[in-house]
């Protein structure tokens, strides 16, 4: 069995959980009101905003990349050279390159900003969206690697 299993019921709003699949990191952030409200503003910004380019599950290919919008389940390493990126959603009170960037995850390495649905600034390194890996809500668990 290569599932991971994950209880969320003390995940609180604008926390996250951080563990591994298949030798991947593995984030679990369960968004605030306001994270959705950004996401619901279509950015110019972003690099491939309906995430044609990226690895996710059909049931996460939607503006949230989540099956549950208050939930983004993400493989947060940098689609440039793999670098992993933390989560900032901060950022509005954090000067991370002078941009319009609202917050997500930064990469360190060469500066790539995501937003909270892991969706790529244009002009940056990273050539695509992060990696959604499969996972689907079972006996209202989160199961990670069907
Ligand atoms: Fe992330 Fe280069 S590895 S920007």
């Amino acid at each position: 069995e290569f599932d991971v299993e994950v209880d969320l019921s003390r995940l609180k709003e604008g926390e996250l959980i951080r563990t591994e699949w298949m030798g991947k990191p593995i984030h679990i952030h369960r968004r605030t009101a306001e994270d959705l409200k950004l996401l619901d503003k279509p950015s110019p910004d972003l690099r491939d905003p309906d995430s044609e380019e990226s690895t996710q599950p059909m049931s996460a290919k939607n503006r949230y990349r989540s099956i549950n919008p208050n939930i983004f389940v993400s493989v947060p390493l940098c689609t440039h050279l793999g670098c992993e990126a933390a989560p900032r959603f901060d950022a509005g009170a954090v000067d991370l390159g002078g941009d319009e960037w609202p917050g997500g995850y930064f990469c360190p390495c060469h500066g790539s900003k995501f937003d909270a649905a892991g969706r790529v600034f244009r002009g940056l390194p990273a050539p695509v969206n992060m990696e959604v890996p499969p996972h689907d809500y079972r006996d209202g668990k989160l199961i990670i690697g069907l």
